[in-house]
């Protein structure tokens, strides 16, 4: 097991990789414990839940959303929680999103940490301290930062995921050797059959180098004013596919990447053969690497980005492969560029 720490501007979290769900005990508060999940993991999982009060919420995106979180605050106070109550969202990052925002929220802030679930979670969702919900279809507008105190990464829980799910989870992976190391992508490279196979030595290896990653930024820029910014690579224009397609987030994020990618080149920064590397990587981990949206589709949805700052927005280039960089680009100018290097 091995463990990193988030230095949050409130308080410190500890991320767990290669922890066994068996340990989560060491970890919890004395007093009353209620855990958070979804459906799918509670029937996959029981006895993992034994001795906890459960709060069961609906798996998929669409109960990522205000009603749930009511409904959840309502269960609470039938279990009555108290400011003492420790709560455990225990699943993927929707189930960590969710119970990360009802914490810090309910009785203005209960203590909480995770059990991730999806390879996903363990590589990002869960790690960071961003939680929240979906309004009027515009996803996790209404969230808090704040960080849990733990995030249990047990290979072992990944063993249950859909071919599709750990895919998604690659997605990301993926994403972080491209912004920051370029050693953690050759390993990708030579490894790609044990990775995808989920070999334990090889994915704890994958979700460490992950989160070193992430807590490496989240600890330069807790609340995304610049740093961390590097994290929404592939994530502008795999926002705007995931919203209109319905693909996974994963899936979304490959296409976004390879776009980005195709565009740094165009800003003159990486080579075309580093596109070619970036994209053949992220084909191998049986990745989507293109659309058939239209350009105009995918820009009319992306200006609904919330991240959007005035007609600027925040994109994220690759400078080299392991290097990124993000810079201001003006809407139009997007626009222009999207048409160039859309075929
Ligand atoms: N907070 C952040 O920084 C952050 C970052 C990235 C993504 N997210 C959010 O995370 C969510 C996506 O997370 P996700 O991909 O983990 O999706 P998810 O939580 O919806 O899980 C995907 C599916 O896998 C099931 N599942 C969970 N654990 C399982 C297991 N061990 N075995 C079998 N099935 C299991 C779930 O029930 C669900 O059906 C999105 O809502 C996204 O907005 C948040
Ligand atoms: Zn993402």
């Amino acid at each position: 097991m091995k463990e990193l720490i988030i230095e949050g501007r409130n308080s410190q979290s500890r991320i767990l990789v290669g922890e066994k769900v068996a340990n989560l005990g060491n970890y919890l508060p004395a007093g009353k414990v209620v855990a958070i999940t979804d459906e799918n993991v509670i029937a996959l999982y029981p006895s993992l839940f034994n001795g906890f009060e459960t709060i069961i919420i609906q798996p998929g995106e669409d109960h990522k959303n205000g009603l749930t979180v009511e409904s959840i605050y309502n269960d609470l106070l039938i279990l009555e929680a108290d400011r003492s109550t420790f709560v455990v969202g225990f699943g993927g990052g929707l189930v960590c999103d969710i119970a990360g925002y009802v914490a810090s929220t309910y009785m203005r802030g209960l203590r909480f940490g995770f059990v991730s679930s999806t390879l996903l979670s363990q590589v990002d969702a869960s790690v960071g301290g961003k939680n929240g919900v979906n309004f009027q279809g515009f996803k996790n507008m209404i969230g808090t930062f704040n960080q849990p105190e733990f995030v249990l990464c047990d290979p072992a829980l990944l063993n249950t995921l859909p071919e599709k799910e750990v895919r998604s989870g690659f997605g990301e992976i993926i994403k972080h050797s491209l912004i920051a190391d370029s050693g953690m992508l050759s390993f990708l490279e030579k490894n790609r059959e044990k990775a995808l196979s989920l070999h334990p030595e090889v994915i704890e290896y994958l979700v460490f180098k992950s989160v070193e990653i992430k807590s490496a930024i989240v600890n330069l820029d807790e609340t995304e004013k610049g740093e961390r910014r590097k994290l929404n690579f592939g994530h502008t224009l795999g926002h705007a596919i995931e919203s209109l397609t319905g693909q996974t987030h994963g899936e979304s994020v490959a296409i976004g990447m390879v776009l980005a990618a195709r565009i740094s080149n165009l800003y003159g920064l990486i080579s075309s053969e580093e596109v070619r590397r970036a994209e053949s990587l992220i084909e191998s981990f049986d990745l989507p690497t293109t659309t058939k949206l239209g350009f105009d589709a995918v820009f009319n949805q992306l200006t609904k980005d919330k991240k959007r700052d005035n007609n600027n927005i925040h994109f994220v280039m690759l400078e080299n492969l392991g290097n990124a960089s993000v810079r201001s680009i003006n809407l139009k100018e997007l626009r222009t560029v999207l048409e160039k290097i859309w075929k």
